[in-house]
């Protein structure tokens, strides 16, 4: 999903903080997020930390003739394709069902034409208080959509029902909004391997390469973003975790090799990682001392399995769609097309990693897709699109 807008409203309340980690999910999955901040919600967090993570004008209570004549109170109301409201306090619901409009946020509430969606956080006797389950069905009635509160302990010291759901839950109910029919791969099992894999030479030194995992971290968000079950299988990289996917963290191609046979079986399986092609066999059990006047040592290089071969291998276990990537610096369509046949691959995504693209450890990538069927050329894409792209095509073709 890109290019999506949500209107985020902050109220008040010691889960606001949390506000600021929806925001970097959103972000992170493309959503233009614009904020409005309450007064009370100002009480607990900064604009200026709303800003900086929505990288967006934040409005606010206070009356301003420059908002007002660069975009007035219903022009925001409208300017989203979705208004959501996390944390919402027991008083912004009690507006919206009473229809007020006595400060920017419930004059919005109150004046969109678009779907809303509100995540309350209060204490548990606010919540349970007949006042607020009575607002709250009144609510539901009019197709607000609601998600939360959960139980669990409260800053006031109480336990029940009244927490603000984390923010990947909110989250996910912001998707299923936004794209109803956007899960085609419901039920599906897929298998993603991203990230370089490290070869041990001793305790301390290692063989590694330059992949940073961007490109398969964003494959394996795209595939849970439309619904599969993900099992990621990743190298050690300095991104963080995709939400939502399972992860399998591993150091050499040997473990990536045993922990994606664990996951199996899977539907498909995406073989993003760029695996080293040897280990060392004489790695030393102590730390290798650099002697004066000694050679350097001598290393034996022996051959990792490949990943991607045995599991595309023909088999019970076989994933139905093997994808696998050539990162190559010359002939990439030639090398693309033998690697689709050596390995048993369904796909091949070919690109070209010559340093002069920028695309090993970069923000973008230039991809083809290389099958039995041909070749298909996207053009330059941000990682996170391509994922995407690619994660349609996959669903397209497991749906068939
Ligand atoms: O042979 P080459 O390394 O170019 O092949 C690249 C493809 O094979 C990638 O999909 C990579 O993840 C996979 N591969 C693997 N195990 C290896 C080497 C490569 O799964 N040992």
């Amino acid at each position: 999903m890109t290019g999506k807008r949500i209107l985020l409203i902050v109220s008040g309340g010691i889960a606001a903080f949390k506000a600021l980690e929806l925001i970097r999910l959103l972000r992170r999955q493309n959503y233009a997020v614009t904020c409005l901040l309450t007064a009370n919600g100002a009480r607990f967090v900064t604009p200026l930390s709303l800003q900086a993570l929505s990288e967006s004008k934040v409005y606010t209570d206070l009356f301003s003739l420059t908002d007002e004549s660069e975009m007035g109170h219903i022009q925001l109301s409208r300017s989203a394709d979705l208004v959501v409201v996390a944390p919402a306090t027991a008083d912004i619901l009690a507006k919206m069902a009473a229809g007020l409009a006595d400060d920017l946020a419930s004059t919005v509430l109150l004046a969109t034409d678009k779907p809303v969606l509100v995540a309350p956080a209060m204490n548990v006797r606010m919540w349970l208080h007949p006042a607020t389950l009575a607002n709250m069905a009144m609510l539901a009635g009019r197709g607000v959509s609601v998600v939360g509160p959960v139980e669990g302990a409260m800053a006031c010291n109480e336990f029940g029902f009244g927490r603000l759901v984390e923010p990947p839950v909110i989250l996910a109910a912001i998707e299923r909004l936004l794209v109803p029919n956007a899960q085609p791969l419901a039920g599906r099992h897929a298998l993603v391997t991203s990230g370089p894999t490290h070869e041990p030479i001793d305790p301390v030194r290692y063989i590694a390469n330059r992949s940073s995992g961007q490109q398969g971290h964003a494959i394996a968000s795209a595939l849970a973003a439309l619904g599969a079950r993900v099992t990621l299988v990743r190298g050690p990289v300095g991104i963080p975790d995709p939400v939502g996917v399972t992860v399998r963290a591993v150091e050499t191609a040997r473990e990536m090799l045993d922990a994606c046979r664990t996951a199996l079986p899977a539907d498909v399986a995406v073989f993003a990682a760029a695996v080293a092609d040897w280990h060392v066999e004489n790695r030393s059990a102590g730390k290798i001392k650099k002697l004066a006047g000694a050679a350097p040592p001598g290393l034996t290089l022996v051959p990792n399995p490949d990943i991607l071969a045995t599991i595309a291998a023909p088999g019970p276990d076989r994933p139905r769609l093997v994808v696998g990537f050539a990162a190559e610096t010359d002939d990439l369509m030639a090398n693309a097309q033998a690697k689709l046949r050596r390995k048993n691959a369904d796909w091949i995504v070919a690109n070209d990693v010559s340093p002069a693209t920028g695309i090993m450890g970069g923000p973008d990538n230039a991809v083809h897709i290389v099958s039995a069927a041909g070749v298909e050329s996207w053009p330059r894409l941000a990682k996170g699109d391509v994922g995407r792209r690619l994660a349609d095509r996959i669903a397209e073709a497991l749906g068939r």
